[in-house]
């Protein structure tokens, strides 16, 4: 007997930036993206023409007042992430959200917060734990070969890549701060995940601004420069206490004397063995090695993965649990803990000292 197979899901994208990996992911997974909404008209027509999206608005509510609209995708600059996340998960709708979470914690806490029907999905985009080298360093640690995990370091370091001098990203009040919130938001989200997402009771935070005060540094390309001033970060150095015993060292920048253009890690330290994930530039081959022991003697492992687009494996993820009707693997409360991290990051950088969370 043949059973009828289930109608498309449709979305709605709100933002052209990044939120055109968001079209391309439905596209990849089967949706039908039905509507775009954004104020950079030239990005968005380009982008309906690209992906044949029918209707591009303007205004993100007459998006959300449609309704024939399963779920949405929300990459917009941080501050609006709370408004539209609230006023689309009134409208019944399934949302993903860019990461970070929000840019305040004030902010993270009312998307936790806002009621939501059981089976209404609510996922952050934090589209790095779905590459399938994040994926199998996941499996390979919950295995336990590693033994109790002590000590991790992640980062990410860019040479010279601060977005839009001038715009959104470097304004405090609008993106909540420089590359802690915008690159070490992923690395301590893919840190904390692959360490099963102990709490942090305590850390301390350093924060420099050497290159965007004096208009250096910039990513240049696809972000556009502001009038805006420089009021951010483009270094952050971080130490996390867990509460396992597991410390944690943290950094990113935006802008470095460093050797690569992007460069972003996690390294893990076990009692038993070892894990570490570099990617340089963006690549997905031989980015992973596991090291432990074999009838006494020290091994490397060199795990050989697929590489595959992360934000269309973070979307396959979101329509996966939507259509299943289960909790997807990438919660709003987990965005809300890093907030929390994040801001006594910023707070300890502006005190001079250790924060307890
Ligand atoms: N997961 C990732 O790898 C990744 C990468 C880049 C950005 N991001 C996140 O995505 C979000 C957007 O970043 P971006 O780089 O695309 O920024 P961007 O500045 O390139 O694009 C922002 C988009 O939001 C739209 N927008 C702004 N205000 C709006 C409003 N009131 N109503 C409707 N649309 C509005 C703009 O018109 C633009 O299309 C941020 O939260 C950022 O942290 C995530």
């Amino acid at each position: 007997m043949e059973t009828a197979s289930p109608r498309p899901l449709r979305a709605g994208i709100i933002g052209c930036g990044v939120g055109r990996s968001h079209i391309r992911g439905y596209a990849a997974n089967g949706a039908e993206v039905v509507a775009l909404a954004g104020l950079d008209e030239e990005r968005c027509r380009q982008a309906q023409q690209e992906y044949s999206i029918p209707y591009v608005y303007r205004d993100y509510q007459d998006l959300l007042a449609r309704d024939d609209l399963d779920m949405v995708s929300i990459a917009v600059p941080n501050y609006l992430h709370a408004e539209i996340a609230l006023a689309a998960l009134e409208r019944g709708l399934h949302v993903c959200v860019e990461k970070p979470l929000a840019h305040t914690v004030a902010d993270a806490e009312r998307i936790v917060n806002a009621p939501r029907r059981p089976d209404q999905q609510l996922m952050i985009m934090f589209n790095w734990r779905f590459r399938s080298d994040s994926q199998a360093m996941k499996r390979y640690i919950d295995t336990g070969a590693a033994g109790h995990l002590y000590y991790a370091k992640a980062g990410w370091m860019r040479r010279s890549g601060i977005p839009g001098l001038g715009g959104w990203f470097t304004q405090k009040a609008l993106s909540g701060g420089g590359p802690l919130i915008d690159l070490g938001v992923h690395m301590l989200d893919l840190s904390l995940w692959l360490l099963g997402y102990p709490k942090a009771v305590s850390v301390v935070g350093a924060t420099y601004a050497e290159f965007g005060p004096r208009g250096r540094g910039s990513f240049g390309g696809r972000f556009a420069t502001g009038a805006g001033g420089y009021e951010v970060e483009d270094l952050a150095t971080a130490f996390i206490r867990l509460e396992t015993g597991t410390t944690l060292l943290l950094e990113a920048s935006w802008a470095s004397f460093s050797h690569f253009k992007d460069d972003f890690y996690v390294h893990l330290y076990g009692a038993d063995g070892g894990a570490e994930m570099n990617v340089k530039e963006y690549t997905e081959v031989d980015t992973l090695t596991f090291y432990g022991e074999v009838a006494g003697a020290p091994v490397e492992m060199k795990p050989t993965v697929k590489a595959g687009q992360a934000h269309s494996l973070g979307i396959q993820e979101f329509m996966g649990a939507i259509r299943e009707h289960r909790p997807n693997l990438s919660p709003p409360e987990q965005g809300l803990a890093l907030m929390q991290i994040i801001d006594g990051i910023y707070r300890s950088a502006s005190d001079g000292r250790e924060i307890q969370l």
